[in-house]
């Protein structure tokens, strides 16, 4: 069987830095420190909401962590400020390996797709806009399964999709909470290290690859197999 490739979307493909130069001009220096918050408080939202299995799409996860990180900040952004930086993470450039890694993966072989906690139609609009849609076979969303990344559920659920069994097929991700949720599902998992700092939890579970680069993950993952 091909082996199939299961792309996580924002911070793997698409660089959400992009938010904070919408954020500089509201902010200022504090934009990374918001961004980050941000992002941390959009994820903990999504974990929360898949544990009470009270679900709300990821986009409603953006939407109030923004509210709570304008509140943590004491930033008074107003609805129409709020509603542009939501718009910014609508339209994100893709990182600058991407395109190189995809093309070489698709020339490989492999069967891909894009597989994110974003609703299908976000990251459709994404993957178009960050001009990558055409690597990819499908995209799966976790919205299907109205849970979050890393319920194993949503794995098993990709799995399905793509029509794949979890020994042939790979999640690439740059967030630990991903790649450690997919292992545990039963598939392999390349932890994309974008950033010399970035830290792995000390789960005792580890990736199946580290890249730092998705430019030879097809030479990579073969001999991973
Ligand atoms: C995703 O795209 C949240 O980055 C994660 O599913």
């Amino acid at each position: 069987m091909a082996i199939t490739l299961a792309f996580d979307v924002y911070g793997t493909l698409i660089d959400t830095y992009g938010v904070v130069v919408a954020l500089e001009k509201h902010l200022g220096s504090k934009a990374t420190g918001f961004s980050s918050t941000w992002r941390e408080k959009q994820l903990e939202y999504s974990f929360r909401r898949g544990l009470m299995q009270n679900y709300q799409n990821f986009a409603q996860c953006t939407r109030d962590a923004l509210d709570y990180t304008c509140s943590y900040y004491k930033v008074p952004l107003c609805q129409v400020d709020k509603e542009e930086l939501l718009d910014a993470y609508k339209v994100l450039p893709a990182f600058n390996d991407v395109k190189e890694g995809l093309a070489r993966a698709q020339k490989a072989g492999f069967r891909m797709f894009a597989f994110s906690n974003g609703s299908a139609e976000a990251v459709e609009t994404l993957l178009r806009n960050a001009g990558i849609r055409e690597y990819f076979m499908g995209v799966v969303s976790v919205d299907e399964m109205k849970s979050f990344k890393p319920n194993p559920a949503v794995y098993s659920h990709f799995l399905r999709r793509a029509d794949a069994v979890g020994a042939d097929a790979w999640l690439i991700s740059s967030n630990p909470f991903d790649v450690i949720g997919a292992i545990s599902a039963g598939m392999r998992a390349a932890w994309l290290k974008r950033s010399p700092d970035a830290l792995f939890d000390p789960w005792g579970i580890e990736p199946t690859l580290t890249v730092d680069s998705l430019v030879n993950l097809d030479e990579l993952i073969f001999k991973g197999e």
